[in-house]
């Protein structure tokens, strides 16, 4: 993504950015939603939580639930306090590299910003992820991929911020994690994982 590039973000013009550079963010976000429903959370965990865009449709499928975002940047963040209930949330500065919020949580989401990470930091979050999840827990992100075929890579990607992978090598990471991984919605180059902590 050519924001992405500038190794910052605007908060004042991500949204409308997000949706011509990636034009299924909204469907991207409804499917993260969508996957985390079957679980019954009453906490959340948001990795990456920008300008709250993933956390609002979260908290949106689960009525009472409490979420806490992590983001390193405070800009972003606070967009996101402006547009979260105050009462159902707490946005800390942090990076994913850094300890995670301390659990359990039912359900730990995360859009766009594993694919910051590069591939053995990707697998070690996910073994810290899925410590912190409680049994029958659920991890769910959605993100741009490394897909099968070349030429569906139309997402933009800074070569040095964004570091994406294939759906096959997380799906593996995660089952090194411990979890039962699948595919819960793709389309060309992003997608979304599920990954489950067994009861
Ligand atoms: C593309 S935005 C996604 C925000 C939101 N989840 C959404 O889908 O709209 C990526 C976010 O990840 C954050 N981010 C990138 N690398 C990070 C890291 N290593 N640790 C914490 N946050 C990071 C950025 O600051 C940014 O807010």
């Amino acid at each position: 993504m050519r924001a992405m590039a500038q190794f910052h973000w605007d908060p004042a013009t991500y949204r409308s950015l997000m949706r011509s550079e990636v034009p299924a963010y909204d469907e991207l976000q409804d499917a993260v939603a969508a996957a985390t429903k079957e679980v019954n959370a009453r906490r959340v965990l948001d990795l990456g939580t920008g300008t709250g865009e993933t956390a609002g449709r979260v908290l949106a499928v689960h009525d009472g639930a409490f979420l806490v975002g992590v983001d390193e940047s405070d800009e972003m963040l606070t967009m996101a306090r402006q547009a979260l209930p105050a009462s159902r949330v707490e946005l800390l500065v942090s990076r994913l590299q850094d300890p995670l919020p301390t659990g359990p949580f039912e359900v730990v989401v995360s859009a766009l910003a594993v694919h910051h990470l590069d591939a053995p930091a990707k697998a070690e979050l996910f073994g810290r992820i899925y410590s912190l999840l409680s049994d029958g827990g659920r991890f769910v992100m959605g993100d741009v991929v490394v897909p099968e075929n070349p030429e569906d890579a139309v997402t933009p990607v800074d070569g040095g911020y964004d570091l994406p992978d294939s759906v096959k090598d997380q799906l593996r990471w995660l089952g090194d994690a411990g979890f039962d991984a699948a595919v819960a919605w793709q389309q060309g180059d992003l997608a979304v994982l599920v990954a489950d902590r067994r009861a």
